[in-house]
């Protein structure tokens, strides 16, 4: 199982890339430079030695050798990406944990309201072909980055494919302190994609930058 992360060179990708490279997974960091691809698969081999299964290539040959595609890459920079990577992810599992926040078209942190109703559904208008599954918009890069700490976090996982869904909640249970919860069909991740703008709240209020999500009273604790 190969996972690329496209636009792995920014602070989301690289966090997960981390993660998932320290649990054993065999990562490709993909970027629409060569060079940078290059630097942050070396970056990562730095933090945690050279054994780790990491590769950079540019975004489109990452998703085209990649089991399950990540996208963290900015709301500004999704559709271009996925005009670049169509061709090579049908069939695939495609993962958005892109938030829609006003910030991006530099206003607040306020969620931005779509058509489709969240991203992940827009990205599943877009890749017909492709398995869209939403997750990881609640744990911060900040939490994923900091390698001696556990990510004391909620993962909610939500596609309309069953397999897909339950091989990223999979993917999210390896890394330290996540528990993936099931969060049922593409339609509920508008939910998930705008918590994340209550917890960018929640970090300039209590002066932090890893706030995070824990449910409770699901007989899971
Ligand atoms: N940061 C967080 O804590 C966090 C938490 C939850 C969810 N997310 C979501 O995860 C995604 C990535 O977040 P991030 O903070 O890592 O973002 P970022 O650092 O702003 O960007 C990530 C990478 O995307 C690529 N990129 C930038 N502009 C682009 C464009 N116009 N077209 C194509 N690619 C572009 C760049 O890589 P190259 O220049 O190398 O191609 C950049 O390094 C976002 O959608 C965000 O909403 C982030």
């Amino acid at each position: 199982m190969k996972i690329a992360l496209l636009g792995g060179t920014g602070d989301q990708g690289f966090g997960l890339a981390l993660r998932f490279c320290k649990a054993g997974m065999d990562v490709v960091i993909g970027s629409r430079s060569m060079e940078r691809a290059l630097e942050a698969a070396k970056n990562v081999r730095t933090e945690l030695g050279n054994n780790v299964k990491v590769e950079g290539l540019l975004n489109e040959d990452a998703a085209k050798v990649a089991d399950a595609v990540f996208l963290t890459v900015p709301l500004t920079g999704l559709i271009p990406t996925l005009k670049a990577i169509a061709n090579n992810v049908k069939g695939k599992v495609v993962v958005s944990p892109v938030v829609p926040l006003e910030a991006e078209i530099g206003g607040t942190l306020r969620p931005i309201r779509l058509w489709s109703g969240s991203v992940a559904e827009l990205v599943a208008e877009r890749l017909k072909d492709s398995k869209v599954v939403a997750a990881f918009h609640n744990v911060s890069a900040e939490a994923l980055s900091d390698l001696k700490k556990s990510v004391e976090c909620d993962v909610i996982v939500c596609s309309d494919h069953e397999d897909a869904k339950q091989l990223v909640m999979q993917l999210a249970q390896k890394i330290d302190g996540v528990r993936a919860l099931d969060g049922g069909p593409l339609s509920n991740s508008r939910f998930v994609e705008e918590l994340t703008a209550l917890l960018l709240f929640l970090n300039k209020k209590y002066f932090v930058k890893s706030s995070g999500v824990r449910f409770t009273g699901l007989g899971r604790e």
